[in-house]
């Protein structure tokens, strides 16, 4: 059993934390491969730790941001996500991280990007 804020995990959401924690998969899936950001959290065990302690709609805080491994999986898992890092490289890979385009912008950045590809 673990306890958190007196918030009690145990059965399936205890062992994904386990699983996490002892995860040597490399990070990767949705923005994660963006930039390698130092010493980052696995996904694997920050999905499992928001899970259980958090419900779709709260508010999740990671007050060393780094890579924003925690803002990006906090969005996917349906929270809000807040972050601070004393870093602006921490800022700027977390803004590129968890942008939300819309798909008239994804056409446009695929056309800009088209231009490259042709020349
Ligand atoms: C190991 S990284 C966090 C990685 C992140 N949890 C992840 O999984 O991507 C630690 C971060 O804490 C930041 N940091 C260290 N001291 C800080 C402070 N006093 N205030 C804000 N950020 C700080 C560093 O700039 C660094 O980006």
């Amino acid at each position: 059993m673990f306890y958190a804020g007196g918030v009690g995990v145990k059965g399936e959401a205890f062992q994904r934390l386990v699983d996490g924690v002892h995860s040597r998969e490399p990070v990767s899936g949705l923005t994660h491969g963006f930039y390698r950001y130092p010493a980052r959290f696995s996904p694997l065990f920050v999905r499992a730790a928001i899970e259980a302690f958090t419900e779709p709609g709260d508010l999740v805080l990671d007050p060393f941001l780094g890579g924003a491994t925690t803002a990006v999986e906090a969005l996917a898992l349906g929270r809000r996500a807040a972050g601070i890092d004393i870093n602006a490289l921490a800022i700027f890979v977390a803004q590129a991280k968890t942008l939300l385009l819309s798909d008239a912008d994804l056409a446009s950045v695929r056309r800009w990007a088209l231009r490259f590809h042709l020349r």
